[in-house]
């Protein structure tokens, strides 16, 4: 089938790749010519494990194709992918519709035939209904421009992998037609067993954002946990396995820690609130107002941890910070937690150098006055602590008797459970660990009880 995917980013780019990979016949458009002349040449625009081969292999087999042109996409195609971004609105908590309306009104002009257009930008329920309007009012051909709604769950790391194997497919649509075309796009997977989930785009607009306000929910979940298991010197880790045999709750997304970050979990949060507040129904949705806040208040209490470990002050004290992306497998910085606790140390005073295998060029962009570098090793010489906030691989690698060597104080706070405490202590190391006892301390044993 032909279609067109509009918008090249972290969704769209494997998105069509995906699509190309599944035998379509795909042109991918972006107004940033750059990204398009690169995407062309089959690179990836960022860091994504399989997206090179990927998009190499479609590239070159001539499924894949991109142009800046949203005249030439409704020329080539009577399908469309709406994969633009929807970030925070600056000032406020709902989202920024100002990509997904520029495709609409840019794209609308040229739709001479009847064609479906298929969103995947997390957006405000209701959006595609208005989208519907403006297609009608606008396109030469009028309502004859079909909009239905096919969220994606697709996680920054596993982008490939969770597009060709996705664990549902959500399509909301307004008619039989638009559904018969989801399928036919999707037979290969859903060929596999893959459930299909037919609804209206109402439905299917909020799926996405539910799935994503539940996960942030889990992870604030055990976050708070953790705190109440510091107060007793319990283990939220331990905690979290026992709680996770229970497959109602299930351990995945239940890995206390820094908390999430990244361009989705914590802006989807905002976005569903805002436009619940519109809807009238603000106050169901109140709690996640909370979960917001438990999730800053870690790292907050990261901070804290830091200047209590350095004797309360942070000023020309130089400390290291492992990782810069919101988590691993991925170079992007948007609302890393990671960046946020090293720039508050910077800004109190301390000398901040940060290590990450792929995230630096990015992370030095918007946290220019930070130090960095990409020498893990290097990245220890004469600090005077550590701080493990964004969970690489690489970092259980690393040998903490060598790095003990070469440190100023060997102290670290490991915000992301992934380190070998024994490991590290056994070299000497001070660790510390949100929710996790210290060693010294027994659960219950400094707990003042209230008779
Ligand atoms: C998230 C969702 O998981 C995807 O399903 C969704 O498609 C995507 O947003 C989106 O809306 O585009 P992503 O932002 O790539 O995906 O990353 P996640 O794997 O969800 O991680 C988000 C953050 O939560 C990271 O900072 C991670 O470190 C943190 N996290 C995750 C925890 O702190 N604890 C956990 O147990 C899991």
């Amino acid at each position: 089938m032909q279609m067109t995917v509009i918008g090249t980013g972290y969704l769209g780019a494997v998105h069509a790749a995906a699509m190309a990979e599944l035998g379509h016949d795909v042109l991918g458009i972006d107004s940033d010519a750059a990204k398009i002349e690169a995407l062309a040449q089959g690179q990836a625009p960022f860091f994504e494990p399989a997206l090179p081969e990927l998009l190499r292999e479609n590239v070159r087999a001539g499924r894949l194709r991109f142009s800046t042109s949203l005249e030439e996409a409704a020329n080539f195609a009577d399908i469309h992918f709406i994969c633009v971004g929807t970030p925070q609105l600056p000032g406020s908590n709902a989202a920024d519709m100002v990509y997904v309306n520029a495709v609409a009104t840019g794209l609308a002009p040229y739709l001479t035939r009847p064609c479906l257009i298929i969103g995947k930008s997390t957006v405000p329920v209701g959006t595609a209904a208005r989208l519907s309007d403006l297609f009608a009012r606008i396109a030469p051909v009028g309502d004859q421009v079909k909009v239905a709604w096919n969220p994606e769950f697709l996680r920054e790391g596993f982008a490939v992998e969770d597009s060709l194997r996705p664990d549902r497919i959500v399509a909301g649509t307004s008619s039989t037609e638009s559904d018969a075309i989801l399928r036919a796009v999707y037979a290969d997977i859903l060929a596999t067993g893959t459930p299909y989930i037919t609804t209206d785009v109402a439905t299917a607009e909020l799926v996405k954002v539910s799935a994503n306000a539940f996960l942030a929910t889990k992870i604030s979940f055990i976050n708070a946990i953790a705190e109440v298991c510091d107060a007793v010197g319990a283990d939220v880790l331990t905690l979290a396995d026992a709680l996770g045999y229970d497959t109602r709750i299930g351990r995945r997304f239940l890995s206390p820690g820094l908390g999430f970050g990244g361009g989705c979990l914590g802006k989807d949060l905002r976005a569903f609130q805002a436009r619940a507040d519109e809807l009238g129904v603000g106050n169901a949705l109140a709690f996640l107002d909370k979960v917001d806040e438990i999730n800053t208040h870690g790292r907050d209490r990261t901070i804290d941890l830091a200047k209590e470990m350095l004797g309360g002050s942070l000023i020309d004290r130089r400390i290291t910070v492992l990782g810069a992306a919101f988590k691993p497998n991925s170079d992007d910085v948007r609302d890393s937690p990671s960046l946020y606790v090293a720039e508050r140390l910077r800004r109190e005073g301390a000398a901040v150098l940060v290590h990450d295998p792929e995230a630096v060029p990015n992370a030095r962009a918007a946290f220019p006055k930070l130090a960095y570098t990409t020498d893990a090793i290097e990245a220890f010489r004469d600090t005077e602590l550590v701080l493990h906030l964004t969970e690489w691989r690489e970092y259980q690698g690393l040998d903490p008797s060598v790095l003990f060597t070469m440190v100023s104080a060997p102290l670290l706070i490991d915000a992301r459970h992934t380190l070998d405490p024994n490991l590290w202590r056994s070299a000497g190391w001070t660790l510390r660990a949100i929710g996790r006892p210290a060693p010294a301390t027994r659960a219950l044993e400094q707990v003042p009880v209230a008779i």
